[in-house]
């Protein structure tokens, strides 16, 4: 298989779940996902509250990415319905390096159903199969449970806290480091060729 070209936004496929390109319609959906309670307890660089203009930008942020092939957004959307409930993807990704890293966000009304373990899913079948990543990171603000339940089920490992990394919300905060590599990926999951 031929490596990603960023062409067009894939729609991606699972269960009860339809991931697919993020459009500036989805604004006030994506909006309401951050103001769902806990949503931005944990998020990175983001600080103070979403208004329309952050939504704007954050929909502008999703475009560029893909313009510039370093990452795709999508929305994810559960079927038969067409509305976004959260978003999950891939950003700075490195191609000489074959290493991307992920973020998610779900609204909170669908937490611990299992749509993020399906949504991750097949956003890290897409990494490794389509675009042929060696390496997928992620990183996790100290004390986020949920997040690194999350990425320990999907098979990703913690390598490391880097101590009081950021700065937001008016302090430092240490950040977990997790990694997941293709051969373990594949172990997992017999999934395709990481060459
Ligand atoms: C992190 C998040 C995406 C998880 O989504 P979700 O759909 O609820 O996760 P799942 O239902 O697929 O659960 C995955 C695993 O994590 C566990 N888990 C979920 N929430 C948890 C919590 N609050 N505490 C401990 N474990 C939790 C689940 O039990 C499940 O493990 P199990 O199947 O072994 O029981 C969601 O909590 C969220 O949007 N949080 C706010 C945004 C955020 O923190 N994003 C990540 C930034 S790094």
């Amino acid at each position: 298989m031929t490596r990603f070209d960023f062409a067009v936004t894939p729609t991606l496929e699972t269960r009860r779940l339809r991931l697919r390109r993020i459009t500036t319609d989805d604004h006030h959906d994506w909006l309401a996902v951050w103001h769902s309670p806990g949503v931005l307890d944990y998020l990175i660089d983001f600080q103070g509250a979403p208004n329309d203009a952050v939504g704007r930008e954050i929909i502008q942020w999703a475009e560029r990415i893909f313009s510039d092939r370093s990452g795709i957004r999508w929305a994810i959307t559960l079927k038969p319905a067409d509305r976004m409930i959260g978003s999950c993807g891939f950003h700075l990704y490195d191609r000489a390096h074959r290493r991307a890293e992920i973020g998610y966000e779900l609204h909170s009304d669908f937490w611990r159903q299992g749509i993020m373990t399906e949504a991750v899913g097949a956003l890290l079948e897409f990494c490794f199969a389509a675009l042929k990543t060696h390496r997928v990171e992620a990183d996790v603000v100290e004390g986020n449970a949920a997040s690194a339940a999350l990425l320990k089920k999907l098979g990703f490992t913690l390598e490391g806290i880097w101590r009081e990394r950021i700065y937001q919300r008016n302090t430092y905060q240490s950040l977990w480091q997790f990694g997941l590599l293709a051969p373990e990926y594949r172990a997992i999951h017999s999934a395709g060729s990481d060459s």
